[in-house]
């Protein structure tokens, strides 16, 4: 049976995380006037989890993202998953781990950590797969999150997690307004089904760049073909320079709330949130297109069948590590 653990620092940030799926169900932090504000969307219900196909919060394994044709070639062996995403293979199909019960290994006031065992071939991905994703609130007011992964195969390991983030308040409705920077000058197109061309492309001079804070809204529906396929923004950024670095800053002028995020994985998705319908969220709250945008740190989509993209083959018995944390604070 399901349940709901909460963590919290000593400032007042808590945040609530299910063991469905290890899913980020809540994030408090207080605005410029002392109002909390929960800065995720979720549901109440944690069946609502299991039904849905916008990922509230999910922690999503074993591969983020797209695969192509829903098939990879791995030591000589094929691998075929399923394509619940037309042609293509999305989040690691309909069995992905977001809708498995995880295990709480360990939990204490500021952190918990959930593990969760996949058996060989289960998604279709090769190896029985120990998985743990660990959340922590930090005194700096800042939320990790760490993965780690082991298996008795070679196989694909590339967590994420899909947190839709409204800097306003989960409530508040569109965040179009909200201002974004991203630390990437590249990012790699993609073909009509959303899948990388292996195309690195400059941002400047397209409106794929966010390299000074600019209002997410602002060229979301500018007459762009990149925008066409995703119905918004819905790419894959490559984050500039190695290892652990900043790679995005939100804010909300509303309420004042600023986001720092920071990974050392190689990319991140910036995903506007243009497919989220019309639903009844948490507290019975109406939500629509656009009132949250995702920023999932990932190996590029598709890197298992594109040489040109860092590779997100573990190894067996080797350990997958890799960290995200988004940081809070008043403007
Ligand atoms: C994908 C979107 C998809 C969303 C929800 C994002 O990571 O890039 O295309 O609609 O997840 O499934």
């Amino acid at each position: 049976m399901e349940r709901k653990v909460m963590i919290a620092n000593s400032k007042g940030m808590r945040a609530e995380v299910c063991t469905l799926g290890a899913t980020l169900v809540s994030l408090f932090f207080k605005d410029k006037n002392g109002v909390e504000k929960d800065l995720v969307l979720g549901y109440d219900n944690p069946a609502d989890y299991l039904n849905h196909t916008t990922y509230f919060g999910a922690t999503v394994g074993r591969n983020g993202n797209r695969i192509k044709n829903g098939k990879f070639t791995l030591n000589g062996t094929e691998y075929l998953l399923e394509k619940n995403d037309g042609e293509n293979n999305l989040h690691s199909g309909s069995k992905g781990l977001c809708y498995k019960e995880w295990e709480v290994e360990k939990e204490t006031e500021n952190s918990v950590t959930l593990s969760s065992v996949s058996k060989d071939l289960e998604q279709g991905f090769p190896g029985t797969m120990t998985a743990k994703v660990t959340y922590a609130i930090g005194e700096d007011n800042a939320l990790s999150i760490d993965y780690e992964a082991v298996s008795d195969k070679d196989t694909v390991a590339n967590f994420t997690n899909h947190s839709y983030f409204n800097l306003g308040g989960h409530d508040s409705g569109t965040m179009v307004n909200q201002k974004l920077k991203l630390y990437s000058s590249k990012f790699t197109p993609v073909d009509g089904t959303l899948i990388p061309t292996g195309e690195l492309r400059d941002v400047k001079g397209t409106p794929m760049d966010f390299t000074e804070f600019k209002a997410i809204g602002k060229e979301i529906d500018a007459e762009d073909e990149q925008l066409k396929f995703g119905g918004g923004y819905d790419h894959n950024f490559i984050v500039d320079g190695k290892g652990y670095r900043l790679m995005a800053e939100a804010v909300s002028e509303d309420t004042g709330i600023h986001m720092k995020a920071y990974t050392d994985a190689p990319a991140v998705q910036f995903y506007a949130g243009n497919f989220i319908k019309k639903q009844v969220g948490k507290g019975g709250c109406a939500y629509d297109d656009r009132h949250g945008f995702c920023l999932e740190s990932q190996y590029c989509p598709d890197a298992v069948n594109n040489p040109t993209f860092e590779s997100p083959i573990l190894k067996a018995g080797e350990t997958y590590r890799t960290r995200t944390v988004y940081q809070f604070s008043i403007d």
